[in-house]
């Protein structure tokens, strides 16, 4: 038997770091840094990430055929950043020069660093930021051809792109550059209302249903839309170019309103704010999807860049049915790179075969009962070790009602979302539950609303959905006589980011929630991510009993294992008072 091909893919240097391990053109493992560093969107380079994917594999890094890195370090520093100082030269003096120091400390030696921290000699790949992008999409759609549309902050200098792919070649057709972007536009917004960039765009979206868009008119002095879904920010508002702040005194001036002081009081006013740029930004999408679809036809979408984690604008595109399908890069941010990067050169340089559609994204760590076992053990914590039937017996009569519960199952998730392995679950029924997993475990705001996890079967009982929603990326109205049924998981304006769940995807999960609707009548629960605020998805047993014993968090089930917090020994419970403080609040 032939030696199979390894690719290592990595992302890291901007945004939130990730590696993705292919064998063969498989995908094998995939985390992102923080998880292993608990620092949240950690950008270094993964080495952590790579040390637990080149372990799972059973193999080491000489073993590794191809490295692929996201971007085009050099056309984004030296054609990027350069162009851009010199452009707005001396108001950038202060950007540039920190941009500089960064990389030459770190960045402009790529190839170095990767050798001295992962110990990797050979050939280093490099694909451009929204090819990796468009990449990690089409090669995970399963589709023969497809339109593919990436939309984020940005990359080497294109914010935007069209492509298409077919088979297994993918050509970027047409893009729109930096300073212009819809993503930037969107956190520059993120920053006027007070939350922190490249972070807490989700809480913009989250926030947008209890205000109107009543500044839409303003926002056309910001942004011009074309009909073919071209724009043009207007620069004199924002000062990313320049300065180290994303706007300044104009837009305070345009809109009436200072910039918001971070953790200050939301007012009506900054929830219209978020309600239009979302319109705008749900205008833009549609138009650049309809033209997309114009000059590279398909029936067929791919999406990804962060602002494909816009799922309300998501939604808006499936009910356009412009494509009669649509698929939506899980890990569509700048981790989900490090997928694109490694499929594009199994494709294109080793001419390797495609893959079907990926099932999930349960593609990291996994930690045994016994490991869980011992760690209680050794923290002289008491449990129940049940069987899997059993255990779902139990679960799901708990779920009724009030208990919140800390669900860690299988292998991690890759990508933003916790889809059931790493996640904290209620009953749905309870709208009581929305404020208590809020404020007494997440500790987070109370206005941010919480997805629900449907049986696939029942989506359309529920919600005006009829396709699968798998990864949490479509945002659909509650059908309105739902709404009080499910009133813990359905938005101010009716409306939930669902995610479906079919037993294929994940058979404890959907079996879990099965038993739920058996004993309830309701096929539906709450799904949130298992973290506190500003801190990282959990990804070891230790994160999630750290996590357990200091909220209130009620059960914690562990692979097959019942941890009750009423049976955990008083002295400790909530002992960190600054559990808290160890994460940077976003
Ligand atoms: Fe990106």
């Amino acid at each position: 038997m032939s030696k199979p091909t390894y690719i290592l893919g990595l992302s890291c240097y901007y945004h939130d770091a990730g590696v993705v391990l292919l064998k063969d053109g498989n995908i094998v493992f995939a985390a992102q840094e923080e998880r292993y560093t608990r620092k949240k969107q950690d950008d270094r380079l993964p080495v952590s990430a790579t040390a637990k994917a080149l372990g799972f594999a059973g193999i080491t890094i000489d073993d590794i055929d191809a490295v692929g890195f996201y971007e085009k370090p050099m056309l984004k520093f030296f054609d990027r950043i350069l162009s851009t100082y010199f452009k707005t030269w001396p108001l950038g003096l202060r950007q540039y020069q920190m941009a500089m120091q960064e990389w030459m400390h770190t960045k402009l030696w790529i190839p170095q660093q990767i050798e001295k921290e992962l110990g990797y000699k050979g050939k280093i790949f490099y694909v451009q930021h929204h090819e990796s992008h468009a990449a990690s999409s089409f090669y995970c759609s399963g589709f023969e051809d497809a339109t593919t549309v990436t939309v984020d902050g940005v990359g080497e200098w294109a914010t935007t792109t069209i492509g298409y792919g077919k088979g297994k070649k993918l050509d970027l057709k047409k893009e729109i550059h930096f300073p212009h972007s819809l993503g930037l536009l969107y956190s520059a917004i993120t920053y006027y209302i007070g939350f922190k960039v490249n972070s807490a765009e989700y809480k913009v979206m989250g926030l947008a249903p209890y205000g109107e868009p009543k500044y839409v008119d303003q926002f056309r002095e910001l942004i011009t839309i074309k009909d073919d879904g071209s724009f043009n920010l207007n620069m004199k508002y924002f000062t990313y170019e320049h300065g180290l702040k994303m706007t300044g005194k104009k837009i305070e001036t345009l809109f009436g309103q200072p910039t918001r002081k971070p953790e200050s009081d939301l007012t009506q006013f900054h929830k219209d704010i978020a309600a239009s740029v979302q319109k705008i930004t749900e205008e833009a999408m549609l138009k650049i999807c309809k033209h997309a679809k114009e000059i590279c036809p398909s029936d067929n979408l791919c999406l990804a860049g962060g602002v494909a984690l816009n799922c309300v604008a998501n939604g808006e595109i499936l009910r356009s049915g412009l494509f009669k399908d649509i698929f939506i890069q899980p890990a569509a941010g700048d981790a989900g790179g490090a997928l694109g990067v490694a499929l594009s050169i199994w494709h294109k340089k080793f001419d390797g075969q495609r893959s079907p559609r990926i099932n999930d994204v349960f593609w990291g760590t996994e930690y045994s009962d016994d490991a869980i076992r011992s760690l209680l053990d050794a923290e002289g914590l008491p449990y129940e070790s049940l069987d899997e039937s059993t255990l779902i017996d139990r679960v799901s009569s708990l779920l009724e009602g009030e208990n919140v519960i800390g669900w860690f199952q299988d292998r991690m998730e890759f990508g933003p979302r916790a889809l059931g392995n790493r996640s904290i679950i209620a009953d749905a029924r309870n709208k009581a539950n929305w404020k208590k997993v809020n404020l007494k475990i997440k500790f987070r705001e109370d206005f941010r609303p919480f997805a629900p996890t449907v049986l696939e079967e029942n989506t359309s009982e529920y919600f005006a959905l009829d396709c699968e929603s798998p990864y949490m990326l479509l945002v659909a109205d509650v059908h309105p006589e739902k709404r009080e049924v499910i009133p813990a998981v359905t938005h101010v304006d009716g409306s939930a980011r669902i995610q479906t769940i079919n037993e294929a995807q994940n058979p404890k999960y959907y079996n879990l929630i099965k038993a739920f609707r058996e004993k309830t009548g309701c096929a539906v629960i709450i799904n949130t991510s298992f973290n506190v605020r500003g801190e990282p998805i959990v990804e070891s047993p230790e994160d999630a009993l750290n996590c357990f014993l200091n909220t209130h968090m009620d059960y914690l089930v562990m692979g097959n294992i019942l941890i009750e917090k009423s049976k955990m020994p008083a002295d400790r419970i909530l002992q960190s008072g600054d559990y808290l403080q160890k994460f940077e609040l976003d």
